[in-house]
């Protein structure tokens, strides 16, 4: 589809308007009073689980275009993470600018005090490092180290989980707490990790293609007239 000069396939008009609709929707909801009796932290939480979300959905392009051969989402996958930081981004601004007034004395203290903050504090550094260096210029000064700086995603996602779950007062390991979401997410993240090693994405993509080749012989079957050339 043509937009403004310039060609999108549908999967990025998916992308941009999955990113910007629950935005507008955050914003709408502002204007129209519409927000929880604590606006801040309802804008906070839903900025974070949209962050969490695209996080997972980049660190899914990977797995999904090698198991599944959906090679778009590699060229996507760029944009899917700058999201994730964008998102991350908005979540964070909202604790520095309208909880604590930008005072970086009383922020300090608290990402010092307060362990769920640690772990967030720390996977938004790697996804700052990330989006910085997510350009062209720094794949190729970077070289090799490009494709070795950017699996710190691998350390992050887990690390996202972590917070999400202490945030939400839950204990991942002793399942307790408030930790539903979180718990979804942290298997989710586990598959996809286990999804990059190599013995278990050979086994995955040798069940797609005999599922995929069974079909394919299933509907030439359903076709019995149907001429053979060549
Ligand atoms: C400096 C970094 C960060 C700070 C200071 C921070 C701060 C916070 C705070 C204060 C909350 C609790 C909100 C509340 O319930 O009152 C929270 C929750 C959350 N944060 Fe962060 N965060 C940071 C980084 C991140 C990052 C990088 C992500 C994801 C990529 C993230 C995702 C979440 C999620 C999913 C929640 C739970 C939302 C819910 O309760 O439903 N945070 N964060």
């Amino acid at each position: 589809m043509k937009i403004l000069g310039r060609t999108f396939t549908r999967l990025e008009i998916v992308i941009h308007l999955g990113a910007w609709i629950p935005l507008l929707l955050i914003v709408f909801n502002f204007f129209s009073g519409s927000l929880t009796v604590n606006p801040i932290q309802d804008i906070e939480q839903r900025t974070g689980r949209l962050a969490i979300l695209w996080l997972v959905l980049s660190l899914a392009c990977t797995p999904l275009a090698s198991i599944f051969g959906w090679k778009e989402l590699i060229k996507r996958r760029r944009t899917i993470g700058l999201y994730a930081f964008m998102m991350a981004f908005l979540h964070v601004s909202m604790f520095v600018f309208l909880d604590f007034g930008f005072n970086w004395t009383l922020i300090i203290q608290e990402v010092i005090e307060k362990n769920f903050i640690l772990f967030g504090a720390i996977s938004f550094f790697g996804l700052t490092l990330l989006a910085a260096t997510s350009f062209k210029y720094w794949q190729k000064t970077l070289k090799k180290n490009w494709k070795r700086l950017h699996r710190i995603v691998y350390v992050i996602a887990p690390l996202v989980v972590i917070h999400y779950a202490l945030a939400k007062k839950g204990n991942l390991l002793t399942l307790q707490g408030d930790i539903l979401r979180p718990l979804i997410y942290a298997v989710v993240v586990t598959f996809l990790l286990l999804m990059r090693v190599k013995p278990v994405k050979l086994w995955l993509k040798s069940i797609w293609d005999r599922l995929t080749s069974g079909v394919t012989s299933l509907a030439a079957r359903l076709r019995p007239g149907e001429e053979t050339t060549g």
